[in-house]
């Protein structure tokens, strides 16, 4: 198969974690007789810097072209970087929601899986983190908060600032499908995540997605307050399969979530459109602090590039590879720094960097 991915490395870690991902990719395809193609472009504060925007119009085509996009991440530390001077519309997130919306990815999936090796970096307790937990979170992406009307305006000698949650229909039907489709593929298990009790998108979600629950008799549906899913997902994590929730409660779940993983750079992500293509990208940030120091976890990236495999390309076998090879990297004891917990102690020979997980993980695709 002939695999034509366009690769926005973006800035902070992005650049070392795409290439440790492309590293693992272009493995995977020699071994199981692909062709692999990158055509990279610029996005975020790199293309601010370049272009003047977060987002070109020529970028956008370029991802249209491509059967699937693997980003890093973008943006820069808001306190001090210039792109934070300028105004909202023009700086680096300005440039993923754009993306999403330009692409139509509606549908992002953010799965949370405790590594058995892993149990150790789970904050939990060890009663809690005993059971494991498998869930995926299943975030409206193209709607909500993040794309309603706002303004700040001055009225009766004041600002006032307004952002609006707007959801329609056919938007909730179609991430429900979505959320109902992966569900079979799973536990059968869907948890529909609202603020009901408060918010009139939320009871039209709920109305909605009780509608396409009919059509999925043999999946179990519950409907959740998102405050109560917040401490659930401390609680206990095991009673979760599929997530699906709104656009901001879908943020703010899915850190949480990854945390709960023992860090946020073991979450993966894939934003999906009614077709095969799809954006791959780690569900965490551009990590400024740590860029260019060789610190970054590449796991969620490399992650992110099997579920690209898999949704994209329908490779599944090349996907489990990858998924195999970075079960066995952390078996064997290897950790990048964000996975040691504060106070543990492990060997430095044990202790990676980027790269070298990279290169590790790489050694064991089969
Ligand atoms: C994410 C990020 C983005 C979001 C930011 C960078 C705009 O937090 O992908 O979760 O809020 O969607
Ligand atoms: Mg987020």
């Amino acid at each position: 198969m002939k695999l034509n991915i366009t690769c926005i490395a973006g800035d902070g870690i992005g650049p070392e974690i795409v290439t440790e991902a492309r590293k693992v990719l272009d493995k995977v395809c020699e071994i199981y007789g692909h062709e692999i193609a990158y055509t990279d472009v610029l996005m975020g504060g790199c293309s601010i810097d370049a272009y003047g925007v977060p987002l070109t119009d020529e970028t956008i085509e370029t991802c249209k072209k491509a059967d699937a996009v693997l980003m890093g991440s973008i943006g820069g530390d808001t306190n001090t970087s210039p792109w934070y001077k300028l105004e909202p519309s023009k700086r680096p997130e300005a440039g993923l929601l754009k993306i999403r919306k330009s692409l139509n990815l509606f549908a992002n999936l953010r799965p949370a899986f405790l590594y058995p090796q892993l149990k150790d970096a789970c904050p939990l307790k060890e009663e809690t983190s005993e059971k494991g937990f498998d869930l995926l979170i299943m975030r409206e992406l193209t709607g909500g908060l993040y794309f309603g009307a706002r303004s700040t305006e001055t009225v009766d000698g004041e600002l006032v600032a307004t952002d609006s949650l707007v959801y329609k229909e056919s938007e909730i039907r179609r991430i429900a499908i979505k959320a109902f489709d992966v569900a079979m593929q799973r536990s059968k298990k869907v948890t529909s995540v609202d603020k009901a009790n408060v918010l009139d998108s939320s009871r039209l979600w709920r109305k909605v997605v009780n509608e396409v629950a009919k059509d999925y008799p043999e999946v179990e549906l519950e409907h959740m307050l998102v405050d109560n899913c917040a401490m659930q997902l401390v609680k206990d994590p095991s009673q979760f399969d599929v997530v699906l929730t709104e656009n901001m409660f879908g943020d703010i779940l899915s850190d949480e979530a990854s945390m709960v993983t023992g860090s946020i750079g073991m979450l993966p992500s894939a934003s999906l459109n009614e077709t095969k293509f799809g954006l791959y990208e780690p569900s965490h940030g551009s990590a400024p602090d740590i860029a260019g120091k060789d610190l970054a976890n590449p796991i969620a990236t490399i992650l992110s590039a099997a579920m690209m495999l898999k949704y994209s390309f329908g490779l599944d076998k090349e996907a489990q590879a990858i998924e195999n090879a970075v079960k066995k990297t952390l078996e064997d004891g290897f950790r990048t720094g964000d996975l040691v917990r504060p106070g543990e102690e492990i060997s430095e020979d044990k202790k990676c960097g980027c790269r070298r997980m990279g290169d590790l993980i790489v050694e064991r695709i089969k």
